[in-house]
């Protein structure tokens, strides 16, 4: 029986915990901090277990111990934003919790695969890779699938089609510089760029940017967890199912698309592995230089992570 651990029972963690049993892809233990809550959100989902027809095991701890031998790890601990803070805000916040979960759960579960939801999403996930020392294709973060999935429910809206049908590409880094890609985005093969405007394209790649400041905006109190829940839960299948599906995924460049030494949003196959391969795209000189400038702005937060982290 495969076994995730998803660590942090907010609204993300519970929303992971949610969909990965209740898609019966894989057990689930759910740690936080805080007294009763991963307990009490377990126990909910186990009971919902007989009415979506699995029985899938689910619980929740603070006991680390109890997340021994998982195959994958989900890290979503971490403040969230509130409205008016960017995703780096939360830098030094998160560092701290990133890393000594991601020791805590490394040490029970030295062969799991991790997918780091915690923002600002690309440092943090740099940040479990030096923290584990695992090879890079064990430690992957979620970005794109999601903001993908953003431009994929704009697009099927504008054009009023299945959003079943509609394939995007979203690279880069998770915030504001993120590179959306209409030229490799389509509905069922015709090229997104044959059926809409490019005026229109580029509203709707605006949006996607805007993505998370859009649903913080709304919620005011946090931010989103519906669709981030949804696209680690789809992460951690194409891992525990091996099914190679081709996403785009923070993962550590080296050397691909001319970017080093950072995590960064390309498209790679996930499989049971983790990450197969970083599939090289020919990017046009522009859609590069969005690429570089949103590499640079990662690489500007991971070293005031690290100055961060010397002096705390
Ligand atoms: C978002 C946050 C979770 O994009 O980064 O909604």
């Amino acid at each position: 029986m495969a076994k995730v651990t998803v660590v942090g029972a907010g609204f993300v963690g519970a929303t992971v915990a949610q969909y990965v049993c209740g898609q019966d892809i894989a057990d689930v233990v759910v740690v936080d901090v805080v007294e009763g809550l991963p307990q009490g959100k377990g126990l909910d989902l186990f009971e919902a277990s007989p009415l979506l027809g699995n029985d899938r095991k689910i619980f929740g701890t603070q006991d680390y111990a109890d997340t021994k031998n998982s195959q994958i790890v989900v890290i979503t601990a971490g403040i969230a934003r509130k409205p008016g803070m960017s995703r780096d805000d939360l830098l030094k916040t998160n560092a701290n919790i990133v890393q000594s979960v991601a020791k805590e759960t490394h040490k029970h579960s030295p062969d799991a695969i991790f997918v780091v939801v915690t923002n600002p999403l690309d440092v943090m996930a740099y940040l479990a890779k030096q923290t584990t020392g695992l090879p890079a294709n064990k430690v992957v973060g979620m970005a794109g699938v999601l903001d993908s999935a953003r431009f994929q429910s704009f697009i099927a809206e504008e054009l009023k089609m299945s959003a079943e049908d509609i394939k995007c590409m979203v690279m880069g880094g998770h915030g504001d510089l993120m590179v959306p890609l209409p030229r490799y985005s389509s509905v069922n093969g015709v090229p997104l760029t044959e059926l809409m405007s490019t005026d229109k394209i580029e509203a709707l790649s605006q949006r996607t940017r805007d993505g998370g400041a859009e649903i913080v905006a709304l919620l005011k109190t946090g931010s989103a967890f519906y669709a981030p829940g949804a696209s680690a839960a789809l992460m951690v299948e194409s891992i525990l199912r091996d099914k190679r599906r081709l996403l785009p995924c923070s993962v550590l460049a080296e050397g691909q698309y001319g970017i080093k030494d950072i995590y960064i949003g390309l498209p790679v196959i996930l499989g049971k592995n983790g990450v197969e391969k970083i599939v090289e795209l020919k990017l046009t000189a522009e859609e590069s230089a969005q690429l570089k400038k949103s590499a640079a702005s990662i690489k500007e937060n991971v070293e005031a992570m690290n100055k961060l982290l010397v002096t705390a």
